[in-house]
């Protein structure tokens, strides 16, 4: 809102058809009925009027509202000074928006979200007006869904680990086993018998096959050298398995210069890089995608790019697209560590930005 709408409202807005006395008929039952806490001072700051709203969320009365100072009352010692601030602010003429803490009379601190709107009347501030929702219960929802998340994420983690260890441990081996059962089997197949030597070969490689798929199955589920080696040793790894499975020709340049950082940070870099390349393969008809990693003192920057369909392919505005399970996971890993993730795309290809503040742990 800027000081314009201010103006309209203290003038003609929201009855400005009705006489004076039904309009504030009308704004009476708006304020009294409301469920935000409003509350009205004038020029000086001084109380006006409250609604049962703010009488209910604050638990104090008009009379005492009266003749204390707002700020004092409401803000307390520990939020004094940014609520002295804010109502500066509003008493200069500016519209203020934030979320805080107010305290209650009970002493109980309520999260609230706060909006200061001056009351201008035939251009002159007239009195200001604070709107106070209590939005403790939405935070406390948020803080909870955080925690769910994470454990989800841990979980799922877990969960990969485990069939990834499992993988390894019975499928892999038992594969193993019949390579090598298979290879005895073709040293006992006499040189007359072509058909059944060829049966065996082609037996053999299919094994083979399936066993370098499992192993790569179980790497890309639990990335082992991502674990001994970093990222320098496991996207070359992950980069080398895509370019030979798609055929999509990928380079990759990362700093000389780029250490170690804690598990979350290298397990989200890696699973971005991971879903960025299925991404291309599935959707961008590019052949080529460059992927680079960089590290300066404060931040790691890593950006996917494709070239999009050679021959003209459907432009793709990333702006409305609704995304899938694998953007909005990106997204969220890389916002969960304080980073920015972003994905823009023209008919000339798509980008993905990710860039985490490099002070959530560096060890080394
Ligand atoms: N590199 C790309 N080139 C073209 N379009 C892309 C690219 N990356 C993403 N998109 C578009 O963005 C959409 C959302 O991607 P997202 O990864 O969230 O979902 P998805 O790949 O369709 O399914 P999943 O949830 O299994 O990953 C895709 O369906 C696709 O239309
Ligand atoms: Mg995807």
């Amino acid at each position: 809102m800027n000081d314009h709408e201010v103006y309209e409202i203290s003038t003609s807005f929201p009855f400005g058809r009705m006489d004076a006395s039904t309009s504030a008929t009308y704004l009476r039952a708006l304020i009294g009925n409301s469920p935000i806490a409003i509350i009205a001072l004038d020029a000086q700051h001084r109380y006006t009027m409250c609604n049962p709203a703010f009488e209910r969320l604050f638990q104090y009365t008009s009379k005492e509202l009266f003749s204390e100072d707002l700020d004092y009352l409401i803000a307390g010692p520990e939020m004094m000074e940014e609520a002295r601030d804010l109502s500066r602010r509003v008493l200069q003429g500016d519209k203020v928006h934030t979320v805080t803490q107010r305290r209650r009379r009970d002493g109980m601190i309520v999260d609230v979200e706060l909006y200061g709107i001056p009351l201008v009347v035939d251009g002159e501030l007239a009195g200001v007006y604070g709107l106070y929702q209590d939005v403790t219960e939405r935070n406390k929802a948020q803080t909870a869904f955080r925690a769910i998340s994470d454990q989800m994420d841990n979980l799922q983690q877990e969960e990969r680990r485990r069939i990834a260890r499992d993988l390894h441990d019975s499928t892999s081996q038992e594969l193993t086993v019949l390579n090598w059962n298979l290879a005895r089997l073709n040293a006992l197949v006499t040189d007359k018998d072509e058909a059944l030597q060829r049966l065996v070969q082609e037996t053999r490689e299919i094994a083979s096959q399936c066993s370098a798929r499992i192993r790569s199955a179980s790497y890309l589920l639990h990335p082992p050298l991502l674990g001994e080696g970093g990222l320098t040793r496991a996207l070359p790894w992950l980069v080398e398995g895509f370019e030979q499975r798609s055929g999509i020709q990928v380079g990759l340049e990362m700093s000389a210069n780029l250490g170690r950082f804690r598990d979350g940070v290298e397990i989200a870099i890696f699973r971005v890089v991971q879903e960025s390349l299925t991404n291309v393969l599935r959707h961008s008809g590019s052949a080529v995608v460059q992927i680079a990693l960089r590290c300066d003192e404060d931040w790691l920057l890593l950006s996917i790019s494709d070239e999009g369909a050679e021959q003209g392919g459907p432009a793709v505005s990333h702006e409305k697209r609704m995304y899938g399970v694998g953007v909005s996971g990106m997204r969220e890993r890389v916002e969960k560590l304080g980073g920015c993730f972003s994905i823009d795309g023209t008919k000339g290809g798509t980008t993905v930005m990710v860039t985490i503040p490099r002070n959530m742990g560096v060890h080394g």
